[in-house]
């Protein structure tokens, strides 16, 4: 198996292959079938930055799949903290797993980190780089949510919102809907906070409508709206942070304004749930279209894919099946 580091790695093919795989997880994850395809092995979940979803989520999947989770929580309860290396630690937990999972908030780390791992590494985010498991799992939704409508991911309409500067989840997103045909991708944030060239370009280049923008204005007619969340940990102060709180807050009267009916609001979570940030309002808990828990629980199955796509077992999956009640 190979590592999962970025998007970039993947073409229509290897991710229609990945949206596939993660659909068949489904009897899987809820428990209407046991699987073991991957008793006996070993997942390391390093987490040097904190994590709710991805981290527990990479390790349900695991143990979903009969493996076993190792976890290392913080960068203060390793090694690194004594000044060793991640090619060195990566040299170590390598021959203690079969799979490693990590999240660190220098760019690029992850990838660093692969150079000394004898094991596939996937990428839970490497600080404003990428997430790209995020991104999967966000294309699986827009594609499950999207056949209600009977669309699919070419013709969408997608409206980004937020802190798009270091919102990594959305800078993988936008690759991979490159893929797609017909694309049109409107970019709402404070000036200070747009997306980077280089992701925009990705878009731009492959022929797909983008647009710029510091202001909403008139109905979006988007299929998905997508909150991000300041990403504070980013920011040199929380001061610094708090200047851009609170500009695009998405709630029901903004919803009612600026969307169709039938938008299908997506965020990677967490949310902030303070007043002054107010990205997300509880107001659009009711709202069938608020996807976010859909787009959560999702990650399971996407993750699942991805373990059985990287150590190679896909094709055994329904060999290991077990009744329930074993
Ligand atoms: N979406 C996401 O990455 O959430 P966590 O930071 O909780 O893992």
């Amino acid at each position: 198996g190979s590592h999962i580091l970025s998007v970039s790695q993947f073409d229509r093919e290897a991710i229609a292959k990945i949206l596939q795989v993660s659909a068949q997880m489904a009897p899987y994850a809820s428990r209407q079938k046991r699987c073991n395809v991957l008793e006996g092995a070993i997942l390391s979940n390093l987490f040097f930055e904190p994590s709710t979803r991805t981290r527990v989520s990479f390790g349900t999947a695991f143990n979903l799949l009969g493996g076993f989770v190792r976890e290392t929580v913080g960068q203060e309860n390793s090694s690194l903290s004594k000044g060793e290396s991640l090619f060195d630690t990566a040299q170590v937990i390598s021959g203690y797993s079969d799979v490693i999972a990590m999240r660190h908030p220098k760019m690029h780390s992850v990838g660093e980190f692969a150079q000394g791992s004898t094991v596939p590494v996937i990428n839970g985010g490497d600080g404003a780089n990428e997430h790209p498991t995020q991104a999967l799992l966000d294309l699986f939704t827009i594609q499950s949510e999207m056949m209600h409508f009977n669309k699919g991911l070419d013709d969408l309409n997608i409206v980004l919102m937020g802190d798009l500067k270091h919102g990594r989840t959305v800078h993988s997103l936008s690759k991979l809907i490159s893929l797609y045909n017909n694309v049109k991708i409107t970019m709402v944030s404070p000036k200070a906070l747009q997306m980077p060239d280089s992701v925009i370009s990705t878009l731009s280049d492959a022929g797909h409508e983008v647009i710029i923008t510091d202001k909403m204005a008139g109905n979006l007619q988007a299929d998905v709206i997508y909150q991000t969340r300041i990403q504070q940990e980013r920011f040199a102060s929380k001061d610094e942070a708090d200047l851009y709180r609170g500009h695009f807050s998405l709630n029901k009267s903004v919803y009612q304004q600026y969307c169709k009916d039938n938008t299908v609001i997506m965020h990677p979570l967490p949310r902030d749930s303070r007043p002054e940030a107010n990205e997300l309002d509880a107001d659009l808990n009711e709202l069938d279209n608020l996807a976010i828990f859909r787009q959560a629980q999702n990650g399971v199955l996407v993750r699942m894919a991805l373990f059985a796509l990287t150590l190679g077992v896909e094709d055994q999956l329904t060999q290991y099946e077990m009744p329930v009640n074993w």
